[in-house]
């Protein structure tokens, strides 16, 4: 069957590599991006691009209707260390944007849709060490409360309209085409940028700050595996835990060193540090891993290895074409 997809914040980390997979897989002319900047011009100048705000619903609708789409990925969203500067933006965004997608598949103008979660829906009251999927969810970012009171609308519209909504609870996402923008666990992406152009990083993370991780290429494979999955296999229609690995910028900081040995962090946590001390340290991802058969690739070294090489490519060339 074919399908005529919808990437919102298609700009976005995420975003811009799933829209090239999914162009990849679905053809190009089966696949509109849009986002509110045109600052992405790599995704910009690679295919059909359209600008289009989130919050708009007359301008989805008019979008989703003139392109015949089917499938809505919103990856549009206030992440947590920017939502906590903005917080009523932050709501209004992830919040609008999601009824929107919502009431479009309610009627019926779309058929499925994927809204991603976060590690973020968790707390400080939250068991942090293997967080289950059912557990205490307190929790305290605007980010984080976007995210959980959106789980239980995609759950409550399933139920109740049977909205075909599928949702993943990203931990922090790995790669080296875009920078994420906002989030806590960006440090994880810029360290590496540093690494390869400095040789040196200032960490707004303390050192032993250990987190949920996973490179983007499993992000993607998780995000592509849930959508095609039978409808009767996704069973959780809040949002399903997912993890790859944990670790601690001391510990990226030695991978690295492994490579660069010259490579040199320091430390200089930031409000940020309060944001991650709330989150889980590791997850449990079982029922991913069972109901549509989740299982992660990347392992912190991989990571290492991939994002130095690719990042050394990319800077030499910007490198070169400046000279
Ligand atoms: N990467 C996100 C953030 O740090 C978590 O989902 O805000």
């Amino acid at each position: 069957m074919s399908s005529k997809i919808l990437i919102i914040g298609a700009g976005g980390q995420i975003g811009s590599e799933l829209t090239y997979k999914l162009r990849q897989m679905y053809g190009e002319e089966n696949v509109i991006a849009t986002d509110i900047n045109r600052n992405n011009s790599d995704l910009v100048n690679s295919g059909t691009f359209k600008t289009l705000d989130a919050k708009d619903y007359e301008g989805v609708k008019k979008c989703v209707e003139m392109y015949n789409i089917d499938t809505v990925y919103l990856m549009a969203a206030m992440l947590s260390a920017t939502g906590e500067k903005f917080p009523e933006e932050a709501w209004n965004l992830n919040m609008d944007s999601l009824f929107h997608v919502l009431n479009l598949a309610k009627d019926k103008i779309i058929k499925k849709i994927f809204w991603p979660s976060s590690i973020a829906v968790f707390g400080p009251t939250t068991p942090t060490e293997y967080t289950p999927q059912y557990t205490t969810m307190e929790p305290t970012t605007v980010y984080g409360i976007t995210k959980q009171v959106g789980e239980r609308w995609c759950e409550y519209y399933f139920n109740k309209y049977n909205v075909d909504v599928r949702s993943i609870r990203y931990p922090g996402i790995i790669s080296w085409k875009t920078m994420p923008g906002g989030g806590t666990t960006d440090y994880a992406v810029e360290i590496y940028h540093e690494a390869v152009k400095t040789k040196q990083y200032k960490c707004f993370l303390k050192e032993d700050t250990e987190l949920p991780m996973m490179f983007m290429d499993d992000a993607i494979k998780a995000t592509i595996n849930i959508m095609m999955a039978r409808a009767k296999d996704i069973k959780i229609r809040s949002s399903y835990n997912m993890a790859a690995i944990s670790f601690t910028p001391k510990e990226v900081a030695e991978s690295i060193k492994k490579h660069i040995p010259e490579f040199e962090i320091n430390y200089a946590p930031d409000y940020r540090q309060d944001i991650a001390n709330s989150w889980p340290k590791s997850i449990n991802d079982s029922y991913a891993r069972q109901d549509w058969k989740w299982k992660h690739s990347f392992l912190l070294e991989d990571i290492t290895e991939e994002m130095l090489f690719q990042l050394g490519k990319k800077y030499s060339t910007i490198l070169k074409t400046s000279q």
